[in-house]
């Protein structure tokens, strides 16, 4: 760690390469799926696969000095015995260099949810094995990059593809099966702990976090009822995660809980908990968006809806977990929200960094963070004050978390260019810089691209 405070980016693989069956890549479970139900798709997204360099001297000349993607496993190993594609690798290789030829600093995400179809065809995140095939891809890419990234992380959100995927089902495998969610949750920690003790045992140069979608969670008064409620909230979002990488053990009470509704734990082996027990995270990234309003549970069986189709959305975005809490978002009619119903709540950003940081010595990155909106990015640069709002709101209480003593080390926005926003599709813009999906991926800075770059510039003089 030099000291310098990380100001940059973030994408991922499959929301903005591209080039999907380019150079050996294989198909991974987004491809398989989406080309199956016939839905929009990352066929060609941003084209990034073709304009990496571009991409990233624009981040350059935006102010930012570093830049978090994501490596696609798929592109990287090709078949379930674990051969290499090396020019799989030689991509990555060249984006890292671009990376270090523009002063920015490539901070690698190894699983941001394309899972290689062919795992998927074994049973993906429910199959132990999958585990084991992650340690070996992370090992190829530790060892291939090695002093060359100094921030690594194993996963991007474990709860988002795992809930999404086996809970609500909007994503691939598109399961609705708590007892999945279990399963498929306790394998992603245990692969998390393998690829942490290949790193380590590897000794590769820098540190190892985890990214976690986070959510502050606020019960909605009080009573001892809306306590409890804030506690299961808080192990379902977040403490499974945070807890589980960072101190090595899930949430007793959550494991009570669990057994007590009569789940099968019996998928976690007493050498493997020792294992994840043993081998624990040196950062933490916090994707922060939005908060988490609840109130206790009422009744009627879980049922977790999803808006991707933004103001075409009918309906609330009520959640039910049974037994253990309500969302109450909807309750909160005060606070803005973007199309989506995105809640819009920065001083959830500090409560979260102060959160995570009295339970957790490590540094913190805020790892994502950003605005989607419909943009119309056919008739000049996009006025984006919204964004321009939104970030700076946010900067001001992550700063504001650092005076109150919050190892807060870096802060990346989603995203530098617009990309493939998963079942939103590609109208969900989140960029700094517009892209003309119709013709040609054309890049255009909208306001915020300058916005940031100044404010980078200025060390945020304004905000503090
Ligand atoms: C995070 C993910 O959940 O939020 C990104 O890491 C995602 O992959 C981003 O794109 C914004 O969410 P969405 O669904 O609006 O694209």
């Amino acid at each position: 760690m030099n000291g310098k405070m990380l100001w940059g980016s973030a994408t991922a693989s499959y929301q903005c390469e591209g080039a999907w069956n380019e150079d050996g890549k294989v198909e991974s479970m987004w491809d398989h799926y989406l080309h199956q139900e016939n839905l929009e798709n990352g066929d060609v997204a941003s084209d990034h696969y073709h304009r990496f360099r571009e991409d990233i001297r624009q981040m350059a000349e935006g102010g930012q000095n570093a830049y978090r993607f994501s490596l696609s496993w798929p592109r990287i190993i090709k078949n379930e015995s674990g051969e290499i594609n090396e020019k799989g690798l030689d991509f990555y290789r060249q984006m890292i260099d671009a990376c270090h030829e523009n002063g920015i600093e490539p901070f690698v995400t190894c699983y941001h949810w394309d899972l290689p179809q062919y795992l998927e065809e074994k049973g993906g995140w429910l199959n132990k094995a999958t585990a084991a095939a992650f340690q070996h891809y992370c090992e190829v890419v530790f060892k291939a990059f090695n002093g060359l990234v100094d921030h690594w992380t194993t996963f991007n959100e474990p709860k988002w593809f795992v809930f999404s995927g086996y809970m609500s089902g909007n994503y691939p495998p598109c399961h609705k099966n708590p007892q999945e969610v279990v399963n498929a949750a306790y394998n992603v920690m245990y692969a998390n702990a393998l690829a942490v003790k290949s790193f380590k045992e590897l000794g590769i140069l820098g540190s190892i976090g985890i990214v976690t979608s986070y959510q502050t969670i606020y019960g909605i008064d009080d009573s001892e009822a809306c306590q409890l409620a804030f506690r299961n909230a808080d192990n379902y979002c977040n403490n499974w995660i945070i807890d589980t990488a960072c101190s090595g053990t899930f949430p007793s009470d959550m494991v009570a809980k669990l057994v007590a509704e009569g789940f099968d734990l019996s998928i976690a082996q007493p050498e493997e908990l020792q294992l994840i027990k043993n081998n624990t995270v040196q950062f933490l990234g916090m994707n922060y968006y939005s908060p988490q309003f609840v109130k206790p549970y009422t009744g009627g069986e879980t049922d977790v809806k999803v808006n991707n189709l933004g103001k075409n959305y009918k309906g609330n975005m009520r959640t039910v977990v049974k037994n253990w809490f309500e969302v109450a978002n909807d309750d909160m009619t005060e606070l803005p929200r973007n199309d989506w119903g995105m809640i819009v709540y920065p001083q959830g950003l500090r409560e979260g960094l102060r959160r995570n940081s009295a339970k957790f010595s490590g540094p913190i990155y805020v790892t994502e963070n950003g605005f989607g909106n419909y943009e119309d990015v056919h008739n000049g640069p996009v006025h984006d004050q919204y964004r321009i709002e939104y970030i700076r709101e946010h900067v001001r209480y992550l700063l504001k978390a650092q005076s109150d003593g919050v190892d807060v080390r870096g802060y990346f926005v989603w995203s530098p260019f617009d990309l493939y926003s998963w079942k939103n599709g590609c109208e969900k813009r989140y960029g700094l810089v517009a892209v003309d999906f119709d013709h040609g991926c054309k890049r255009i800075p909208k306001d915020s691209y300058y916005w940031y770059r100044d404010e980078i510039a200025s060390n945020w003089l304004d905000v503090r």
